[in-house]
């Protein structure tokens, strides 16, 4: 009988509970297995009780639900963890210990859901002798090798509709709309969300902005009759020779968390470009709900596939999708890169093709022409 672990690590994305039900049916299903479920990232091969065994019934229901049943942690990298030693806390590396467990545990595989940090933990395991396989997920879909991780469109679905939202009371009020969705140091979630909600301006780290673009953006606009305007920042966005905005500096166990560049943005076009702006920032609510149908299908997809590999004893691998297929990858070559959106894609084209300006040069003049 082989028993196997399955954890969520990193922020959580719509489809985790997805796979957890794969892993789960699949495990029992087809193979017989045992399948434990680990409570919040790698902590829980830590905490009394942190592993528990999942049933069938456990995973009824849990398709359509946003979250993970088993919860996660941002702040769980088992080489770099946050310990009390003599009263004082310290970082440690205990991930001697996390190996010990999953051993004394009787796991034969450990099937871990996680973003780039939880892949690079799995990776550094699997050095270590740890049978690992692992599933992308994030809302920011900056894993390297796959062309989907799952949450994005979830995420991407949720910032249109906002933006949806915000045309119609900016277009009543003639005011300019600056909205910052997340994403970290890849724009995918705001070049995808601001491109399906119609945005007229996009930033993106990945392309500096100038804010005499934007401003002269915005005014070529009125000048053209047109009431409002959308302005989608991703949070990682940052001015040319200028940084990105940081909320929360990062420390030896978590990065910094970004966050502010909207409210800056917004500020100039008010005070310096003088466009009456408002400014929203989505936040969590990006992260959170019910995956969408291929959410749900690219997560079940990528599971089936890592149960696959576990059974065929292929560790050391990632799940991923390629042209709506699914194979894997190492996760050598996973944890060495990182996925930027590519300036010169075609959405990025089209974009610029269809009047989108992305602050680095004025788009097209966007005066609407009459017979
Ligand atoms: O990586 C996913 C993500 O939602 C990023 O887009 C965002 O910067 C970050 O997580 C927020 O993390 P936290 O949950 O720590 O606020």
């Amino acid at each position: 009988m082989t028993r196997i672990a399955v954890l969520t690590g990193g922020g959580d994305a719509p489809g985790l509970n997805a796979v957890i039900r794969a892993v789960t049916r699949a495990g029992i299903l087809t193979h017989g297995w045992e399948v434990w479920g680990v409570r919040d990232g790698y902590d829980g091969f830590l905490k009394p009780g942190g592993v528990f065994r999942l049933h069938l019934e456990d995973v009824e229901h849990i398709l359509g639900q946003g979250g993970t049943i088993l919860g996660t942690a941002n702040r769980g990298n088992p080489f770099a963890r946050k310990v009390v030693r003599n009263g004082k806390e310290v970082i440690e590396d205990v991930s001697d210990e996390v190996v010990a467990r999953i051993r004394a545990l009787g796991f034969d595989a450990v099937i871990v859901a996680g973003g780039d940090g939880t892949l690079g933990v799995a990776r550094d395991l699997a050095h270590k002798g740890v049978p690992i396989v692992g599933v992308p997920k994030t809302i920011d879909n900056d894993v390297w090798g796959t062309d989907a991780t799952f949450g994005f469109d979830t995420a991407v679905s949720c910032a249109a509709h906002a933006l949806d939202r915000l045309h119609t009371t900016a277009e009543a009020h003639h005011r300019v709309m600056v909205v910052e969705l997340m994403g970290r140091e890849a724009g995918f979630l705001t070049l995808y969300g601001g491109l399906s909600g119609g945005a007229d301006i996009i930033l993106i780290p990945e392309i500096p902005f100038r804010y005499e673009v934007l401003c002269e953006t915005i005014q070529a606009r009125v000048r053209c009759g047109h009431k409002s305007s959308i302005v989608a920042v991703a949070e990682g966005a940052k001015p040319e020779g200028g940084h990105e905005i940081i909320a929360r500096p990062g420390d030896a166990i978590a990065v910094p968390r970004l966050g502010g560049i909207g409210q800056v943005v917004g500020k100039y076009l008010e005070e310096e470009c003088g466009a009456e702006t408002r400014v929203t920032v989505l936040g969590h609510l990006q992260r959170g709900g019910s995956p969408s149908a291929f959410d749900r299908w690219l997560a079940t997809t990528l599971a089936g596939e890592a149960v696959r590999l576990v059974a065929a004893g292929a560790f050391g691998r990632v799940a991923v999708l390629r042209n709506m297929q699914v194979t894997s990858i190492p996760l050598d070559e996973v944890a060495a890169h990182v996925r930027r959106v590519d300036p010169e894609c075609d959405a990025i084209r089209t974009a610029r093709e269809t009047g989108i300006c992305f602050g680095d040069r004025l788009p097209p003049a966007p005066c609407p022409q009459k017979a």
